[in-house]
């Protein structure tokens, strides 16, 4: 008789997103008054279409698909050259960082990327993250069993290290007591919108160099970063090389989550012992993947051209407008608020120690917006709230108008 992995049965049901479309469902059936009223600003994806000038490459990759002499098959396991030199010039060169393209693992995004990355690790490491943090780091470590037994009263694995980002701390994670193998950071940070100093993460790479930990580093949202001291990479940190794997995507930055492209940089630096972690993710990469599609490639080596980069860029100013209008509409009402700088993500600390799900019912019931209760992102989001600016302009301004007049912070 076969046998299931049975770590998927410790895992808890993952019902924020299921939940929330639950009871927007409920609401609209017994309010269909109100029903077309309701304004989602829960929601983590992309609204606006792909730009021009990404559009145009498709189109003429799929031409190239349709012709004898420029018909692709495979595409390279690790990605086409094409798209990993022009990744590393403009990502990384042109920041100072000195990886090289054959550092460069081209993925379908970073969500598949984070969670297959804990294949080239034993299953004894340990692991720290974030709380409130992106679910997908700790599901796929329980998958592999890494994380101990799920306690559901405190909504935590025995075997994790939680590292509580609260207002307390300006959502910084601090230096763990016990030592971890394995450290996941993400930032600009989903759900959080904070962001690290340079100096800031110089700290966890230096720890991590310190203790001989590796740390994943996803700054899959590092194209809403305006701010000066805030590093795009993991590597503008010194030794990261030596310690550190970044992910990142196509998704954000350039409206592909539909489209699906991203990559992995592993630096040759990165060793255990001998073994190098470089040929590790590659024997992976290359047994499991049979690389990322030629003309989703094409198309993201547009979005580092001159228009690709202005037409993205204006794209990100768009969401990133919306960002300021939420920000500033709740901190005219009241709100104590967080995030929204340098990312796309608002995050707001419930008025009157409402709980995160209270919250949630009373924007929907009363003011007719969705948004998404912190304590779907961990322990330490109770009383927290997260709002996101991939809405559209016209929606968002409305949803503040219903706050301001609303009013609930009570301050
Ligand atoms: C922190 C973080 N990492 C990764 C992803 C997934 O990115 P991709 O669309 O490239 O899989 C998301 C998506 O919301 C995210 O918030």
């Amino acid at each position: 008789m076969f046998k299931i992995n049975d770590n998927y049965l410790k895992l808890p049901g993952s019902y924020l997103f299921s939940n929330i479309a639950k009871k927007v469902a409920a609401y609209s059936e017994a309010h269909p008054d109100q029903a077309d009223q309701i304004i989602r600003l829960g929601i983590g994806d992309v609204t606006l279409p792909l730009a021009p000038a990404i559009i145009e490459r498709l189109h003429s990759a799929v031409d190239e698909m349709a012709k004898q002499e420029t018909f692709k098959g495979y595409a390279p396991d690790l990605g086409y050259e094409f798209l990993r030199t022009t990744i590393v010039e403009h990502d990384y060169q042109a920041r100072g960082c000195d990886i090289s393209a054959d550092e460069i693992f081209v993925s379908d995004g970073a969500k598949s990327d984070s969670g297959n990355i804990g294949d080239i690790f034993s299953v004894d490491n340990k692991i720290a993250v974030c709380d409130p943090v992106y679910p997908v780091y700790v599901d796929s470590n329980a998958m592999s069993g890494r994380t101990g037994v799920y306690h559901p009263e405190t909504e935590m694995w025995s075997d994790v290290i939680y590292m509580p980002c609260v207002s307390e701390n300006h959502f910084c994670p601090e230096l763990p007591k016990e030592t971890p193998d394995i450290i996941y950071l993400c930032f600009p940070n989903n759900p959080t919108g904070t962001t690290l100093t340079k100096d800031q993460l110089q700290v966890w790479v230096d720890y991590a160099l310190k203790v001989g930990a590796v740390i994943i580093y996803d700054a899959a949202y590092e194209a809403y970063i305006s701010s000066e001291n805030v590093p795009h990479s993991i590597y503008e940190c010194k030794g990261a090389k030596g310690c550190a794997i970044e992910i990142r995507s196509f998704s954000k930055n350039a409206g592909f989550t539909g489209t699906r492209l991203g990559f992995t940089v592993v630096p040759k630096d990165l060793k255990c012992g001998d073994v190098s972690l470089h040929t590790l993710w590659a024997r992976r990469h290359g047994t499991k993947f049979n690389g990322a599609p030629y003309m989703i490639q094409a198309a993201g080596a547009a979005v580092y051209s001159e228009e690709g980069r202005k037409q993205t860029q204006e794209q990100i100013a768009y969401y990133m407008n919306n960002a300021t209008t939420i920000r500033e509409g709740l901190i005219d009402a009241g709100y104590e608020v967080f995030g929204g700088v340098d990312a796309p993500y608002i995050w707001l600390k419930t008025p009157n120690h409402m709980k995160s799900w209270e919250f949630f019912d009373y924007l929907l019931e009363e003011l007719n917006i969705v948004g998404t209760p912190g304590s779907g992102f961990g322990p330490s989001g109770e009383g927290y709230f997260r709002l996101t600016a991939f809405g559209s302009a016209e929606n968002t301004k409305k949803a503040m108008e219903r706050i301001r007049a609303g009013k609930v912070s009570g301050k």
